[in-house]
């Protein structure tokens, strides 16, 4: 049976969204060479926008992350399973997320990333999704925030599916 989808956020205000995000990074990165690390695979939808809105020069990598444990919960539990193949030594790195959870993916990934001794990392997520967060992380870019439920759309997948969608929806519990 079809999951049931209420609207999150429309094309037009991911939009507005993504360009504003795209002005701050701008803003702040201005006169240096940005490394973006993407995290797959939800990522790509976003960070194929964010960076079309970049005046910025930007390099762009991506690793993959493998969390062990249910599809809907974070179990801690991460692997690489796709390393970074960018030299990120002295490089001012933007780690860009579709959402963040509880927290555990961008905690070890910001760990697993400072071992390359990049000059700075920031984090840039689309969505912040607050309400399961166990480890206090660092975001320095927010898209949206959101109190829970399970989003998909625009990169976001339950299963698999829904990642082309060009809006954001919650499935309906
Ligand atoms: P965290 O480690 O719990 O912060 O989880 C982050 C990862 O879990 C995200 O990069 C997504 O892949 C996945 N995830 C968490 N919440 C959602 C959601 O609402 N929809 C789709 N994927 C999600
Ligand atoms: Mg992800």
């Amino acid at each position: 049976m079809p999951e049931e989808l209420v609207p999150v956020l429309s094309r037009d205000e991911i939009a507005q969204k993504v360009k504003s995000l795209a002005r701050e990074i701008s803003k702040d990165y201005a006169g240096k060479d940005l490394c973006i690390i993407g995290v797959l695979n939800g990522v790509f939808v976003f960070l194929a926008d964010l960076v079309r809105e970049l005046t910025v020069s930007v390099q762009v990598d991506f690793v993959r992350l493998a969390s062990y444990g249910s599809e809907t919960v974070s179990s801690g539990n991460v692997q690489t399973t796709k390393e970074i193949e960018l030299d990120l030594k002295d490089r001012d790195v933007l780690v860009i997320e579709d959402i963040v959870d509880s927290g555990l993916t961008i905690d070890f990934l910001l760990k697993y990333l400072k071992q390359f001794h990049p000059k700075s990392i920031k984090v840039c997520t689309f969505i912040d999704k607050i309400e399961r967060r166990q480890v206090q992380v660092p975001i320095d870019y927010v898209g949206h925030v959101v109190e829970g439920g399970f989003l998909v759309g625009y990169g976001l997948d339950f299963d698999q599916k829904y990642r082309g969608l060009p809006e954001i929806y919650r499935l309906k519990p």
